[in-house]
């Protein structure tokens, strides 16, 4: 009788956790998101129900759904699952399922997982904390409800104009309002960004552009942006010349 909240990591299902794995391969239910691929949910049992709950634009199913529909499901079974892209407590809302099952005194674990926001600039060939260059890592979402405050733009250049990284998940909407942001708060125009669309998935797609082109740079989703002296690095794997 436990919910598990389970990281189902950036994509390719070789990145789940050990922990991971063995769990899905016992779920009696499985409630999913959009991101989660079916490379990841092929390891859950043909048995096992699935339940998608992704919060695809027009018919999002709400949080507090998701969250009721978690008791009511570890009310009939031994193992329901829960699985989130890449880590369930960075921007999945992990927390709030969480503090449900919490309230509903109903036994749950929490599974971390690799989060696509170090797995994608990865991808990319990027250190974000490349010695000497970078000595710090920001998270940032590019999104907000409606009323939210707006990020603390100054204090974020300040951060990469000193070499910092930043990283935007959810970014891509938002992209033109970011890079004018952050040139208006005195970062450099040819500031390097590196961008990663479906990192490590077949459909992975990892561009450059400098910030002052961002706006004009079309990118699929999901996609991270990365935004920092690190960037201009690239440290991706070379293959050998053929012959
Ligand atoms: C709601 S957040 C969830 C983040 C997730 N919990 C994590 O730790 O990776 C969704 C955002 O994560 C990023 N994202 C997730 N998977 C990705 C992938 N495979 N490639 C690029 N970006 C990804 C995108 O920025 C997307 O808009």
């Amino acid at each position: 009788l436990t919910v598990w909240l389970v990281g189902a990591g950036p994509g390719d299902p070789e990145l789940l956790t050990v922990r991971a794995a063995a769990v899905l391969a016992r779920a009696d239910v499985v409630v999913h998101d959009a991101l989660v691929g079916s490379g990841v949910l092929d390891l859950a049992p043909a048995r096992a129900e699935r339940i998608d709950v992704g919060k695809r634009p027009g018919a999002p199913v709400p949080q507090g759904d998701i969250n009721e529909l978690l008791v009511e499901l570890a009310r009939r079974h031994d193992t329901v699952v829960r699985l989130k892209g890449g880590d369930p407590y960075v921007f999945g809302r992990g927390g709030e399922e969480a503090l449900a099952l919490l309230e509903a005194n109903v036994a749950f674990e929490v599974i971390p997982g690799i989060s696509a926001a170090f797995a994608a600039p990865l991808t990319a060939g990027v250190p974000v904390t490349h010695r000497g260059v970078s000595a710090s890592v920001t998270v940032l979402t590019g999104h907000r409800r409606h009323g939210e405050p707006e990020p603390d733009w100054a204090a974020l250049s300040m951060l990469i104009v000193h070499g910092g990284t930043v990283v935007v998940l959810m970014g891509v909407g938002q992209r033109a309002v970011i890079a004018a942001e952050l040139m208006g708060h005195g970062v450099q125009a040819q500031t390097t960004v590196a961008i990663t669309a479906h990192a490590t998935t077949r459909r992975q797609h990892v561009m450059r552009c400098r910030l002052d082109q961002l706006a004009a740079t079309a990118i699929e989703t999901p996609a991270v942006i990365t935004i920092g002296a690190v960037a201009a690095l690239d440290l991706r794997p070379r293959r050998p010349p053929a012959g």
